[in-house]
């Protein structure tokens, strides 16, 4: 029996010494995550206090901000929105098991630290809207999934490197001051479903590679300098949803092949240099909300097949080179909200149904060469605000419909060869704060009625043939600097 007492007393003290060493290092880990910590705490300015429980009193896992895996290991730090300022030290991307660093929201300043790519675990990683300057460090992070940078001032060139995250989903630097080309690495990030390179100073060409990255379900390259052709090879992206080349410098023909992208539902490529007509395959794209094709040289007719587009709620066709008719199939569109075609040398008639069958909030046909009546049905859904047909050949009565769209507020149909009188109701609405209807044939006694416009700040009436005194009040208050010409001549600005 006691011969048998020795080697159990023995593994009880092999078991006590691995456990006391095992539990010192894991004492030495803490003791380092805690140091990296306040490391990072001491670079910070907190005004509001919200560090205010950063201190060894507690264990860190309590502290505000910090979330820590089941095993006391810090695995997320969520600092979003805080004011915080300061420089960030390059402890927290030391953190062993750190998984989530959310920053964003911050007046945090000064380079990011150049380590800032070197933990293995980090997956996701906010950094944007704070003052960020200098470039975006070299290093990539294998597991990393969202990189967001956007809205600092980063400067520089976008590093090859990017290429090598190779989990990433989420990449947005867009809002700083990147210059140079989108680097060709970039398309080695095949699970990428969001790029945006927005609002920087990116030049070169939209690389055809990017026609490989079949995950993307977002592009945002707007507000940059690129130039050259759209590329055929953006139609392979099937999952597409957003595709925005807005403000830049493109030139050549929308590519057909755009037709092929079946769930797209935003489509924006307004100012730019495209030229040509619009590719009968973007009329088969029928998820599409919005199109913003405007600030273009396009040309050529908006066809009749719009009319697939049933889910069609924003069509932006203004300032470009378009001829022929505005099609009467935009009339049955039944969710079309907001159309603007201004701006063209668009002719004939606007479709008399107009209106009826849609949902019109703003409708801006103005310079073009529109001729006939202006619809009965243009606020049929009692929603419209915007009524901008100023600078065409509009002949005949303001429909009498519109004296009772209580909607209203901008009205602009200066013009135009508009007559008749206006009806006694179009002189009582509410919201209507800009109303000019100068330079028509319009006529009758303007003082004879009774004017309650009381949100009125600007009124033209001018280069008419009206007749009468001048009422003695509009019913507006905000109406200032009254300035009648001469009998047909009638306008007033607010200041
Ligand atoms: C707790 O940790 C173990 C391993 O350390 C892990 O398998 C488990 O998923 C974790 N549970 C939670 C809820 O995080
Ligand atoms: C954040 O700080 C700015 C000045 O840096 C201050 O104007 C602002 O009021 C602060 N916000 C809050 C919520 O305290
Ligand atoms: C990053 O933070 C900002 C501000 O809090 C937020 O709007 C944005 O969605 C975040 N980015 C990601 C990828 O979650
Ligand atoms: C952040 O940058 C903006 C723009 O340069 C500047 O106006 C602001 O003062 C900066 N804030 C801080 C806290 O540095
Ligand atoms: C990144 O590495 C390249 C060379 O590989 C170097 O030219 C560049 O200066 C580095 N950028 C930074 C921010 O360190
Ligand atoms: C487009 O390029 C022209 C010269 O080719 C340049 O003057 C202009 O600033 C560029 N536009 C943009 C938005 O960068
Ligand atoms: C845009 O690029 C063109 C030519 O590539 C260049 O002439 C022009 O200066 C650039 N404009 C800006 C604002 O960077
Ligand atoms: C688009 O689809 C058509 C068939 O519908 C196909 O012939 C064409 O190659 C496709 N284009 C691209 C760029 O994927
Ligand atoms: C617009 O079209 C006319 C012919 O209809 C053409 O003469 C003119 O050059 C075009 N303008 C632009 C900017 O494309
Ligand atoms: C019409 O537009 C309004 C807002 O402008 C919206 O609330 C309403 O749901 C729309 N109706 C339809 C049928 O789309
Ligand atoms: C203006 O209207 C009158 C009738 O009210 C009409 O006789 C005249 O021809 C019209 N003038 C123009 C230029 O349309």
């Amino acid at each position: 029996m006691a011969a048998a007492k020795g080697p159990q007393a023995c593994s009880a003290m092999v078991f006590m010494f691995w456990f006391l060493v095992l539990n010192s290092r894991m004492l030495r880990a803490e003791n380092l995550e805690l140091e990296l910590l306040l490391s990072f705490k001491s670079s910070l300015n907190d005004p509001l206090n919200y560090l205010s429980n950063w201190n060894p009193s507690a264990t860190f896992c309590k502290w505000q901000g910090i979330t820590c895996t089941n095993s006391s290991r810090i695995a997320v730090i969520e600092l979003s929105g805080k004011n915080i300022s300061g420089k960030v030290s390059s402890s927290i991307f030391q953190l062993p098991y750190i998984q989530t660093i959310d920053l964003s929201i911050n007046q945090l300043s000064g380079k990011l630290p150049d380590d800032i790519f070197s933990s293995s675990s980090l997956r996701f990683l906010n950094l944007s809207n704070n003052n960020f300057t200098g470039p975006i460090p070299n290093g990539s992070i294998f597991l990393l999934e969202t990189l967001d940078l956007s809205n600092n001032m980063l400067s520089g060139k976008i590093p090859q490197e990017i290429g090598s995250f190779s989990s990433l989903r989420f990449l947005d630097l867009g809002g700083n001051v990147l210059v140079g080309k989108i680097p060709l690495s970039i398309t080695n990030l095949r699970s990428l479903q969001v790029l945006t390179l927005a609002s920087n100073q990116l030049v070169g060409q939209i690389p055809s590679e990017l026609g490989q990255m079949r995950s993307l379900k977002w592009i945002y390259l707007g507000y940059n300098n690129l130039s050259g052709e759209i590329p055929i090879e953006l139609g392979q992206l099937t999952s597409l949803n957003h595709l925005d080349l807005v403000y830049n410098n493109l030139t050549g023909q929308i590519p057909s092949s755009l037709g092929n992208l079946s769930n797209l539902q935003y489509l924006f490529l307004y100012q730019n240099k495209l030229a040509g007509p619009i590719p009968k395959s973007i009329f088969g794209l029928t998820k599409l909300i919005s199109l913003d094709l405007s600030d273009n040289y396009l040309s050529g007719e908006i066809p009749e097949l719009i009319i697939k587009l049933k889910n069609l709620e924003i069509l932006h066709l203004f300032s470009n080179n378009f001829t022929g008719k505005i099609p009467v199939a935009l009339s049955s569109l039944p969710r079309l909200r907001i159309l603007q075609l201004w701006s063209n040398k668009l002719s004939g008639e606007i479709p008399k149904d107009l209106g009826k069958q849609n949902n019109l909030t703003v409708l801006d046909l103005s310079t073009n060469s529109l001729t006939g009546r202006i619809p009965e049905g243009l606020c049929s859904s009692g929603n419209l605000f915007k009524l901008i047909l100023f600078s065409n050949s509009l002949e005949d009565e303001i429909p009498k419909s519109l004296s009772a769209c209580k909607s209203l507020r901008r009205v602009r149909l200066q013009d135009n060869s508009l007559s008749g009188e206006l009806s006694s109701e179009f002189t009582k609405l509410p919201l209507v704060y800009f109303f000019d209807i100068s330079s028509n044939n319009l006529s009758g006694r303007i003082d004879s009625r009774k004017w309650e416009m009381p949100s009125l700040q600007m009124l033209s009436l001018a280069k008419n043939g009206f007749w009468g005194g001048l009422p003695d009040s509009f019913g507006s208050e905000n109406l200032e600097n009254f300035r009648p010409v001469s009998k047909s001549v009638l306008g007033c600005y607010s200041t």
